[in-house]
């Protein structure tokens, strides 16, 4: 049996954030990883990380905390907020001294570029690929410290003894076997959903894992209806453009050639905040201002030099999929499904309702979004509170004696995985998939409304009803692929629902829920949070809106841009 005193279950930049975190406090700590660290999915992350240094004009934690709270439509947890403003300065400083290579302003400091939503240039970035030098970055720092990694372990369950968790079930990849790796402190920082679309800038292992482990668990899931899309994902297959063509001057044109943005955000034009910038692009496509479906961004002022320097590449993804080379030709783009703004409910320390389990980055909603994310803000977020939940770990775990293994999860995953490979004649895992897919995609998009999210909610019942006969063709122990498929098409299935129900029930427009039968914002009936609730593989999530808005001191006001 595996036993560390904390547990990390992903090895994006959150958990080995977290892990180095801990390791330096002196606990023995473990990541769990069902790939490579390097390969995790916050090496896609391009386009930058906020912070207030200040280094290109004045800037402040308070104003970045306040950019926050408005590119939240007041939703955001204004106290999380200013923890993750106020401590970015020093996770820079720190990142910087590890060694991570920051692009640099003529006179060596860290270059800052603007982005959607933010009063000044705060985004400090390497070119276009900020989430892969600060991956590699961590890497490093987890070898220095020598932290253990169980590379190509899939965890399948959360154990949890006299109320308190004591690790994770995982699936050994190499050895097809179930193992138990017990911890005083477990902390989920498994990223995103976004395979829950069908078309997503994720990659493929961006199944929820972590935040249907929890829920199933008993924790909460919170303001999962909140999905970003980002406004410049590639028409040809959804692959991220960064935000960063546009903080440096890049323009968004529709079919006439018109700069469109300035007539839905007089002040930001482009650089409005991403659920604005793509309901604009949505509308321009639809009311016929499109080009074959989407619209363009066009880089071509920029110039060939700033383009190589500081968005290679994109340049470079745009060549691939379509041909066209970003320096003389626009390139065709269209919103696609980015972010979850919601998840695993925390406290601002990244702590659950389940004494030693924590959760940090995409997973987690510490509530620093809202309704909606800034760009730059989920690389901070798993910095920042990467450390922090690592911090509140290593302090709780001082106050655990031994805890006790769970074997009782272990034999109830065991016979779980056992019934699944014994099943026949069910459906594909891949046909459930699609089917998840299709109505996420139709009917929980950018423009919202009942008749849709109801097709939505009662096709996923049907498609529950399907996923509970799934089947894998591979009966194998090594690498089983079509197994780990499946496993992961349940937990699709499982963070589809709160996200549909959750956007049904909340009947106003707020951030990136933007119902069209309900258009305003509603702050007398709606300024709370959604909780979901699991209720078992054959129920529907139950909704529960107990959590309230913390305020500090920005009042909710109209938000424009
Ligand atoms: O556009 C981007 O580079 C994405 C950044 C983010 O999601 O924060």
């Amino acid at each position: 049996m595996i036993k560390h005193d904390v547990v990390v279950v992903g090895g994006g930049l959150a958990g080995m954030r977290a892990a180095v975190e801990a390791a330096e406090a002196g606990a023995d700590v473990a990541i769990v990883s069902k790939m490579h660290p390097v390969r995790s999915h916050s090496g896609a992350a391009q386009g930058g990380i906020n912070a207030a240094l200040g280094n290109r004009e004045d800037d402040s934690p308070e104003n970045h905390a306040f950019d926050c709270v408005k590119g939240s439509d007041y939703l955001g947890d204004q106290d999380s907020i200013e923890a993750m403003a106020e401590d970015a300065p020093r996770q820079i400083v720190w990142l910087e001294h590890r060694g991570c290579i920051f692009s640099r302003l003529p006179d060596g400091r860290i270059a800052q570029r603007p982005f959607g939503g933010a009063g000044s240039p705060r985004t400090c970035y390497s070119a276009d690929v900020t989430g892969l030098v600060i991956l590699h970055t961590l890497w490093e720092q987890l070898e220095r410290f020598n932290v253990k990694v169980y590379e190509e372990y899939f965890a399948t369950a959360l154990c949890i003894e006299d109320g308190i968790g004591t690790g994770v079930v995982a699936y050994n990849m190499r050895s097809g076997e179930l193992e138990l790796v017990t911890a005083k402190a477990t902390i989920f920082a498994t990223g995103g959903l976004g395979r829950v679309y069908a078309k997503t800038t994720n990659g493929y292992a961006s199944t929820g894992d972590g935040m249907a482990i929890a829920y199933r668990a008993g924790i909460p899931l919170m303001d999962m209806e909140f999905v970003q899309f980002h406004p410049t994902s590639l028409k040809e297959n959804g692959v991220l453009l960064s935000e960063a063509a546009r903080g440096e001057g890049a323009y968004l044109l529709n079919s006439e050639g018109e700069r469109f943005m300035f007539k839905y955000a007089p002040n930001k034009g482009e650089l409005a905040s991403r659920d604005v910038v793509s309901r604009a692009e949505w509308t321009e496509i639809t009311e016929g201002r499109g080009i074959d479906g989407c619209v363009m961004l066009d880089l071509r002022h920029l110039g060939r030099e700033k383009i190589l320097e500081r968005l290679p590449q994109i340049r470079e993804l745009a060549l691939d999929a379509t041909g066209k080379d970003a320096i003389d030709t626009p390139i065709p783009i269209l919103p696609g499904m980015h972010y979850a703004m919601g998840g695993i409910e925390t406290d601002k320390f990244g702590a659950t309702r389940i004494p030693g389990v924590y959760a940090a980055g995409e997973v987690a909603c510490v509530s620093v979004h809202g309704a909606n994310r800034l760009g730059g803000n989920s690389l901070l977020e798993t910095i920042v509170f990467g450390a922090r939940s690592a911090k509140h770990a290593v302090q709780y775990i001082k106050s655990v004696g031994n805890v006790r293994s769970s074997d009782k999860t272990l034999a109830n995953e065991k016979d779980r995985i056992a019934a699944i490979l014994a099943r026949t004649g069910g459906e594909r895992h891949s046909a459930v998939r699609k089917q998840i897919n299709n109505l996420m995609s139709d009917n929980v998009f950018i423009f919202r409304n009942d008749a849709e999210l109801t097709t939505a909610t009662n096709g996923l019942r049907e498609a529950r009803e399907a996923a509970a006969t799934m089947t894998v063709m591979d009966k194998s122990k090594t690498f089983n692929t079509d197994l780990v498929g499946l496993l992961e098409t349940e937990f699709l299935m499982d963070v589809a629902q709160p996200i549909a129900f959750g956007a049904l029930k909340r009947t106003e427009s707020r951030g990136a829920q933007s119902r069209t039968d309900f258009p305003n914002r509603d702050d007398e009936n709606w300024m709370k949070h959604s909780l979901m609730h699991y209720k078992g593989q054959k129920a529907d999530p139950e909704a529960d809106y107990s959590r309230e808005v913390t305020y500090t001191k920005y009042k909710p006001e109209v938000r424009s841009y």
